[in-house]
């Protein structure tokens, strides 16, 4: 079974939360741009982007086919051709034949309220390996920080915002699987396996 675990913290954060970061080893983009987080295992690129935000979940198991086999079975009938991209150093075309496709477990979309945005920043600090989106709206400073956790192989996300009762979005998954087993919705539990 495969369970993909994604742990999603809402702080009501009555004061701003927001920290002027000036680390030296902090990537700031004034732009939606993808800020990749992972643990070897797990793995997101946060787009940071408003009112619909979309974070590209990633696996290490899953490729086209079946789970935890990254072999293509038709490999022994393309030796021919397999080798001769070897012998033209065509390792990506190569590799092709030998290796199946690494899918994306699927796309996590957050939808917040529209609003008129303004001072959105979107970083990816170095040192800690935080990602950070803050925005204002309505007067609201808005932070969403994520991170990826190797000893508890999870990617966890916390929104905070600087007036209470000021988060709400709603969550989405979508996936290129062809027939991706059971989403349940549980008590505000997303879980899909
Ligand atoms: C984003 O944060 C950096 C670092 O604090 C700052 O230099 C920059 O002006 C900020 N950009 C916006 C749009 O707030
Ligand atoms: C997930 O989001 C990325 C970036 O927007 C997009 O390129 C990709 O097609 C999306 N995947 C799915 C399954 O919607």
């Amino acid at each position: 079974m495969l369970l993909f675990e994604l742990a999603i913290a809402i702080a009501f954060a009555v004061k701003s939360v927001v920290a002027a970061n000036t680390a030296a080893t902090t990537m700031w983009f004034d732009t939606s741009n993808i800020v990749p987080i992972g643990n070897g295992r797990l793995g997101a690129q946060i787009l940071g982007q408003f009112p619909k935000e979309t974070i590209v979940l990633n696996e290490d198991r899953i490729w086209s086919g079946s789970i935890n086999d990254p072999n293509n079975k038709n490999c022994p009938g393309v030796l021919p051709q397999i080798r001769d991209f070897i012998c033209l150093r065509s390792f990506v075309q190569g590799r092709r034949f030998i290796q199946r496709t690494k899918y994306t477990a699927g796309n996590l979309t957050l939808t917040f309220p529209n609003a008129q945005v303004s001072n959105l920043n979107h970083s990816l600090d170095l040192n800690t390996a935080l990602a950070t989106t803050t925005y204002e709206a309505n007067g609201v400073q808005f932070t969403r920080s994520a991170f990826a956790s190797h000893p508890d192989n999870v990617i966890v996300m916390r929104f905070t915002a600087s007036s209470g009762g000021m988060i709400q979005f709603n969550a989405g998954f979508v996936t290129p699987m062809a027939s991706p087993v059971g989403v349940t919705r549980d008590g505000g539990i997303l879980s899909s396996t």
